[in-house]
């Protein structure tokens, strides 16, 4: 009876989907342990693969436990059944040859197709055949995921046109992510995602949208991805560049300009010299240039796929190198105090600049040196001891430089400023000029001894005083030779102003060249 009234009751329970008797609790085991829980491992089962149906705490009791496909626990639904009694199985009519039924009550599903997905029941029966534990469990069966494939409705769009992209085929259930250059893409000004992110619409691309783009799709149990899919989008060309971006050339180097545009398709390049066509190429190479050579130079390209054309125009100027110029100065022996000048001469034209150096290096620029007419006019006042040696301008245009002959100059120390006292500086002119005249005196006196006075002479004094007005210019206007060799020395006088009179040779001297002369 107890029996009876038990089995009614473990069947209400079963209609809820778990149960233990009482009874078997009772007779068996502690109830609070030996709790019966069914899992399927794993629930989601990818196509192909296996699927353990686990049972935790089989009771030990049974006699027999059965597994049916469904919930309905006929015969014609039995997969297998276990006979604890001795230990063996048999499989029912629902057996694909696919399942293993375990003594601990596990039932294990191999290769399984989408069909196997469903509920699965297990039941059991006590030692008096009374059915006491009859248990569900469900496993879904997922295909494995096919490689998804990238559509567009338009893969080679131009700049500013809109293109869609479509992750193919269709499957039911399944999660869709796209990658551009291996980062995720989400949604954006540009970018939409539409039915359930299957379809990836770019609005308005731009050549940063070539990709590659992948999209890889994914369910519980598997995922894949597509080849990797690049957009053509066609663009440019843009404003071309030209290299180099030397604007002067030195007459006889070569010309090779290269020109270069952002372009999809490539673009075309031509080249024009003063719009005439010189070349269909990216470089233009011209060697051994001329001034004929100068003018605009412009490169033109253009983009078939999109039908556009650019130009961009240089200026080229080919330059002779500069000759050298030509340095010069009234005199290369300054007194100290005193100024002197510097002119640098060229024939050249379109000079850049002029440099001026002092013993090779460049000349550093004190306050007492001016520059003028365009720095060719170099002007020390007053000059100082330390700006003796040697002066150089160079000249240069944008493709030469070229430095004078070198110019040494000699500062002669101010007496006033230490070296030779006036007295001293005096007593050798004067001295010199005395020695002169002696020599000549007694030349004169041996030669009219010898010839009794000729006509030679005459050439002799005749050629002096021309010396002298090369050596110091003023003069043409002097009535006569005499003249000629007192101004010479009165002007040697000038310069002495202070000469002290205790310094003055013996005046006879002079006197005596002054005769001499006079006499011819
Ligand atoms: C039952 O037996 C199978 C096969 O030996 C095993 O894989 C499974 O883990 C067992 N179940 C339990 C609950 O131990
Ligand atoms: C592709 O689809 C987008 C959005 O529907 C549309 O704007 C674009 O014009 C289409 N392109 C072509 C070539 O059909
Ligand atoms: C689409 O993708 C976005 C992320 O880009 C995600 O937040 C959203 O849940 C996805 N929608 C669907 C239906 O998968
Ligand atoms: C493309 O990207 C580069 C660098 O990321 C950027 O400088 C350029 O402006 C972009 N071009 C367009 C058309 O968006
Ligand atoms: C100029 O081009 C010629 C070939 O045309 C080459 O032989 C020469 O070396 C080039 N000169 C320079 C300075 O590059
Ligand atoms: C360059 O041209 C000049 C004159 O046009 C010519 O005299 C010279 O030989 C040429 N040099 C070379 C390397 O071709
Ligand atoms: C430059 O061109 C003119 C005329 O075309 C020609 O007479 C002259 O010889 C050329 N000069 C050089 C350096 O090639």
């Amino acid at each position: 009876m107890e029996l009876a009234s038990a089995r009614l009751h473990k069947g209400q329970i079963s209609w809820w989907g778990l149960l233990l008797t009482a009874s078997l609790l009772t007779t068996w085991s502690p109830p609070t342990t030996a709790q019966v829980t069914i899992e399927a491992v794993p629930t989601d089962v990818a196509e192909g693969k296996d699927v353990l149906l686990l049972v935790h705490n089989l009771p030990q009791a049974l006699r027999i436990f059965n597994w049916y496909k469904g919930n309905n626990t006929e015969g014609a639904y039995e997969i297998a059944r276990f006979i604890t009694a001795d230990n063996t199985n048999r499989t029912g009519a629902a057996y694909s040859g696919r399942e293993t039924i375990y003594q601990n009550g596990s039932l294990f599903f191999q290769n399984v197709d989408k069909s196997d997905e469903g509920v699965y029941t297990l039941s059991g029966l006590d030692q008096d055949y009374a059915p006491i534990l009859k248990f569900y469990v469900r496993f879904y069966v997922h295909l494995a995921l096919q490689k998804p494939s990238i559509t567009s409705n338009n893969s080679s769009p131009m700049e500013g046109e809109d293109s869609v992209l479509m992750c193919g085929p269709y499957t039911d259930n399944i999660i869709y992510l796209w990658r551009r250059n291996g980062e995720s893409l989400s949604e954006g000004d540009r970018l939409k995602l539409s039915e359930g992110n299957r379809t990836l619409t770019l609005l308005n691309v731009t050549r940063n949208d070539t990709g590659p783009y992948e999209c890889e799709i994914r369910n519980l149990v598997s995922a894949n991805r597509s080849d990797p899919f690049s957009l053509n989008i066609a663009y440019g060309p843009d404003t071309p560049s030209i290299f180099p971006s030397d604007t002067y050339l030195l007459q006889g180097s070569n010309l090779s300009l290269s020109c270069h545009a952002a372009s999809n398709p490539p673009a075309q390049y031509f080249w024009l010299f003063n719009e005439m066509p010189q070349a269909s190429s990216q470089e233009l190479f011209i060697p051994n240039v001329t001034t004929n050579n100068s003018g605009i130079y412009t490169c033109f390209v253009n983009n078939s796929g999109t039908g556009l054309s650019r130009t961009t125009v240089k200026n080229i100027t080919v330059l002779e190198a500069v000759t050298q110029p030509f340095l010069q100065v009234i005199n290369t022996t300054i007194k100290e105090l005193d100024s002197v000048t510097l002119t640098c001469y060229s024939n050249d034209t379109g000079i850049s600049g002029i440099r001026w150096l002092f013993n090779n290096h460049s000349l550093q620029l004190t306050d007492r040196m001016t520059l003028s007419q365009n720095n060719s006019i170099l002007t020390i006042d007053p000059t100082k001891r330390e700006d003796a040696g040697e002066y150089q301008c160079e000249i240069s245009n944008p493709v030469s430089s070229k430095g004078s002959n070198p110019i040494r100059l000699d500062i002669i120390a101010d007496p006033t400023q230490g070296g030779l006292s006036e007295g001293a500086i005096a007593g050798i002119v004067i001295g010199c000029v005395a020695g002169v005249a002696l020599i000549a005196a007694l030349a004169y006196f041996l030669y009219s001894r010898k010839t009794g006075g000729g006509s030679d002479q005459r050439d002799l004094t005749e050629h002096k005083p021309s010396a002298f007005n090369h050596n110091l210019g003023p003069s043409d206007n002097s009535p006569n030779k005499v003249d000629d060799v007192s101004y010479t020395v009165l002007n040697f006088r000038d310069q002495q102003p202070k000469q002290p009179a205790s310094a003055s040779p013996p005046p006879r001297a002079k006197e005596s060249l002054y005769s001499e002369v006079k006499k011819k």
